[in-house]
């Protein structure tokens, strides 16, 4: 049962990023010099998957741009000698297999899902949310895919917070089975008052093809979308689900504050760039 697929749900509005996002695709943001898909697409390829599905929408044509070939550039890079970069361009665009589906509506994050059901087929596979930048020794889909060749079934990643901010989030209600690994008993979609637990879905799934039947029974929930987290509820229904608390720092990009922490933190990390910053923040003297 090895993974091999892997899902971008990419066509949200973005909204918590506006105005940046009117015209330029959230995914597309640059967490340093990186635009943040990039990061999910690297964690997928070093996590082992192969076929890379990217879900787009109205104004998201970059995305498909920045992993397909481009003459121009690279011409241009040859001739300058600019060779470092050029290899750098080059391995964008050689990454990995590319395939893009279009959700003519963004109806949600499980709708978004329900469309790559005939290029998935009848396997389990990866989804990925790229605001959700995590930065970690093992990548963090690799530890979930640990996590599923033990128990073949769903695996959702989680993370503990605090109950001021469970409403964020989805929240699962689990039973510990060992450490860092919980049977999901229930789930509920950013919670009102008194969250079933402190453990917050975070965006990496590893799902069964009965999601899609899951997806199928999903009326539209909370903000008249198809929630991902409403269609597991029906999945509990006939398969079991577990959850895994990987090992990481999660940054979330999509938010302004997540993003700018992400940015620091990364920044801090590069070798080109840690010591000059470094002293700047220092400068500030906050
Ligand atoms: P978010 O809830 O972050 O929504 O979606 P969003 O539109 O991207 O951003 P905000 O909240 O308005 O700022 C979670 C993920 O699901 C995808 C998004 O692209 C993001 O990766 N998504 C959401 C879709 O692909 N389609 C949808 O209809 C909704």
């Amino acid at each position: 049962m090895r993974l091999k697929k892997a899902v971008f749900p990419a066509a949200g509005f973005g909204t918590r990023f506006l105005p940046a996002t009117k015209a330029i695709p959230k995914e597309m943001l640059p967490l340093v010099d990186k635009p943040l898909i990039q990061y999910a697409v690297e964690e997928a390829k070093a996590s082992g998957l192969e076929e890379m599905i990217i879900v787009t929408g109205m104004g998201k044509t970059a995305i498909e741009d920045h992993f397909d070939t481009s003459f121009e550039l690279e011409i241009l890079l040859k001739e300058k000698g600019k060779l470092d970069l050029l290899n750098m361009i080059e391995n964008v665009s050689g990454l990995v297999h590319f395939a893009y589906t279009r959700q003519k509506k963004p109806l949600g994050l499980g709708h978004a899902i329900s469309i790559t059901q005939n290029l998935i087929n009848d396997e389990a596979f990866a989804v990925f949310l790229g605001d959700d930048i995590i930065d970690s020794k093992t990548p963090a889909m690799k530890q979930m895919a640990g996590v599923f060749e033990k128990y073949g079934t769903s695996i959702l990643a989680v993370q503990k917070v605090s109950k001021k901010d469970a409403h964020l989030y989805g929240v699962i209600k689990g039973k510990k089975v060992s450490p860092g690994v919980w049977r999901v008993l229930d789930l509920v979609e950013k919670p009102r008052e008194n969250p079933p637990s402190n453990l917050a879905i975070i965006g990496r799934y590893i799902l069964t093809p009965g999601i899609f039947k899951a997806l199928e029974k999903t009326a539209p929930g909370k903000g008249g979308e198809i929630q991902l987290t409403d269609a597991l509820k029906h999945l509990l229904e006939t398969e079991e689900i577990y959850a895994y608390e990987f090992e990481g720092n999660r940054y979330d990009a999509g938010d302004k504050l997540g993003f700018l922490k992400a940015n620091v933190s990364f920044a801090l990390k590069r070798a080109d760039l840690k010591v000059e910053f470094k002293k700047f923040l220092k400068d500030l003297g906050l």
